[in-house]
């Protein structure tokens, strides 16, 4: 009946996350409120580490890709699964470090880190940077000199893919900001490079074609790409890639329309990809890491929000407005995202009425959901916005000032909040007076 499996309606028609009733939440926490259902988090998180287990012999890694949802909670938890983790910025490696993650298990991304980020990176011992230009790797080889180390690095390359998804998120192709390209024998000339600096050692590759991806075939065909790269890179140079970043990128079902593959599925495909590869070009198969991100936390998270004014034009549309918007749910406005909602506490009634769910921003494209079926809506009403774990707190921001929703997190029937609501004097707090 939903999209995600943890949702359920209780005897009071209410709807239910985890065993937690919604409108109760709403009611102890108030509203806007992220709510995250750990027990399916921490399902996901096992879903690839079995896969890993299953096709590859236990030989790999699951980074959790903290973009997709940044807390120091979120990064405990995926220490406690066993994930290591992508990071992407010196504060997602600062929310790691706080959080006592294991920095060997630790990724660098980013196609831009700045000096003091790598500084940060190699003072930490982060346990792998991936590089993305020349300038950085030049940058990096001085800064581990520097610091007598040798660190091990994987540069990001574009494997010349063309994943059907939205174009701001798509990133395998030559015309993308991130990573070297192959085509053009950039991504050659840089690990030549790298095999000669005496302060890296780039012992792996990665490659990440995009975001929300339902086929399979470009996972494989990206798959088959660096695997054959990494024959290259040992016929013609004699360096041995000993791990293979396949990046992340599942999709996951946002409404009734998403038909996404099952992850053991993916998984299993390009596992035949990689080894069939690796004995064609008579190569050892390397250890597999993979980087999902909305994945885990997507459908583990809802948003509920308090109906307020509802405007029915008639002939034209009709708006309900809800206590939050674009400020804690920017995918409206940035990709024209599609969600599916509930009104919380008459979630068995029946979806009868056609309306657009308008947040509170100053701004027309303020929209959570255009033209979508939903239960009668009433001022005082709460509706919960489905499958908001990923990309949603993590790309919040303060836009007109509005502080940013309090973070639930529900495990067992219990709820606790692990990012509190932020307050008019935090929205200040920086403001020099
Ligand atoms: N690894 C790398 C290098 C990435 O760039 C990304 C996502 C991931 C892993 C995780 O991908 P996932 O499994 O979450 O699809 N803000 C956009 C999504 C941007 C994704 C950026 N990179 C959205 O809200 O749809």
């Amino acid at each position: 009946m939903f999209v995600s499996e943890n949702l359920s309606v209780n005897k009071e028609n209410h709807l239910v996350i985890g065993k937690n009733d919604t409108v109760e939440l709403a009611k102890k926490y108030g509203t806007p409120l992220y709510v995250m259902d750990e027990d399916l988090i921490r399902k996901n998180c096992r879903v690839y580490k079995e896969a890993i287990d299953k096709y590859y012999g236990g030989n790999g890694l699951v980074l959790y890709a903290n973009k997709a949802f940044c807390s120091v909670y979120t990064c405990r938890l995926a220490a406690e699964e066993g994930l290591g983790a992508d990071v992407v910025s010196g504060g997602e490696l600062y929310t790691a470090i706080k959080a006592g993650f294991p920095m060997d298990k630790v990724y660098f991304h980013g196609n831009n880190k700045t000096a003091d980020e790598l500084e940060m990176a190699v003072a930490n011992r982060v346990g792998h940077i991936v590089v993305d230009n020349i300038y950085e790797l030049e940058l990096l080889d001085a800064i581990a000199e520097k610091h007598g180390i040798v660190q091990k690095i994987m540069f990001r390359i574009k494997p010349g893919v063309d994943a059907h998804t939205h174009s701001f998120i798509r990133t395998g192709q030559i015309d993308s900001k991130f990573g070297v390209a192959l085509e053009n024998g950039e991504a050659f000339e840089i690990y030549e490079k790298a095999h000669r600096m005496p302060n890296v050692d780039p012992d792996g590759l990665h490659c990440h074609i995009g975001s929300q991806i339902f086929d399979v075939e470009p996972f494989c065909e990206a798959a088959q790409i660096m695997m054959d790269f990494a024959g290259d890179l040992k016929d013609k140079l004699g360096l041995e890639i000993k791990k293979l970043n396949l990046g992340g990128g599942y999709g996951i079902m946002y409404t009734e329309k998403d038909d996404p593959v099952p992850y053991d599925e993916y998984i299993k495909h390009v596992s035949e990809v990689v080894k069939s590869t690796a004995a064609k070009r008579g190569i050892d198969i390397p250890s597999i890491l993979m980087e999902p991100g909305r994945s885990i936390v997507a459908s583990a998270g809802i948003t509920l929000y308090t109906v307020g004014g509802i405007k029915d034009i008639k002939g034209v549309r009709k708006y309900v407005s809800v206590d939050g918007g674009m400020g804690d749910n920017p995918r409206y406005i940035m990709y024209q995202s599609e969600y599916a909602a509930v009104i919380a506490n008459k979630a068995g009634a029946p979806a009868s009425d056609k309306v657009t769910v308008a947040g509170k921003c100053c701004e027309s494209g303020d929209l959570l959901l255009k033209d979508a079926m939903l239960q009668e809506a009433e001022a005082g009403d709460i509706l919960a916005v489905l499958a908001t774990g990923a990309y949603n707190y993590s790309m919040a921001s303060n836009y007109n000032r509005i502080p940013r929703p309090a973070v639930v997190a529900v495990k067992d029937g219990v709820p606790k909040v692990i990012v509190k609501r932020e307050t008019y004097e935090d929205i200040i707090m920086n403001d020099m007076m």
